[in-house]
């Protein structure tokens, strides 16, 4: 039992020291570059889901969000209180894909619950 808990922790510590390498690689180049189409300014962190998020991912999944926050041929953000996706989650780092970019699909990785 004991070891077994041991283990999750250490594993625990393993997943958010590699989130937090991931978050820190897009902090590189690729995000200066993000903000150029979108007008957005990553500061390189992911925020937080805020509370009202609870269950979204599990019950929508990745479009479900892409529905509010990601853009389509009349509204970019879609609802405009989302906070709009950068551009370099979109399919080929373009807006006008309207599509969603592969590696971004699972959203909670980066994306904690707050
Ligand atoms: C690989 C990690 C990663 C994944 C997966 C990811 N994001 Fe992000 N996201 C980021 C980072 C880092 C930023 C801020 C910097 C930037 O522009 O890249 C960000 C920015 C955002 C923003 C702008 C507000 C903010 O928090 O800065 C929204 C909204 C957002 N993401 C939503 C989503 C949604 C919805 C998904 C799933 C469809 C998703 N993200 C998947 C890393 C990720
Ligand atoms: C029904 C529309 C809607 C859906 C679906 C939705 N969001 Fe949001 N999201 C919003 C709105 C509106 C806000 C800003 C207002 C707030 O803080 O509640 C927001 C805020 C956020 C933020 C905080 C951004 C920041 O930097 O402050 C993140 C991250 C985020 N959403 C990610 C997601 C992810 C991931 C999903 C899918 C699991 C998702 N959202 C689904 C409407 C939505």
């Amino acid at each position: 039992m004991i070891s077994r808990k041991i283990l999750t922790g250490a594993f625990a510590a393993a997943l958010a020291l590699s989130m937090f390498a991931v978050a820190g690689c897009s902090s590189g180049e690729p995000a200066a570059e993000a903000g150029g189409e979108s007008g957005y300014v990553a500061d390189g962190l992911p925020g937080l889901m805020p509370e009202d998020h609870e269950g979204r991912f599990v019950s929508m999944g990745a479009d479900g969000c892409f529905n509010c926050h990601g853009a389509d041929e009349d509204a970019y953000p879609i609802l405009d209180t989302a906070q709009p996706l950068p551009a370099d989650h979109f399919a080929g780092g373009s807006i006008e894909s309207y599509e969603l970019d592969n590696s971004r699909a699972e959203c909670i990785t980066c994306h904690a619950q707050g």
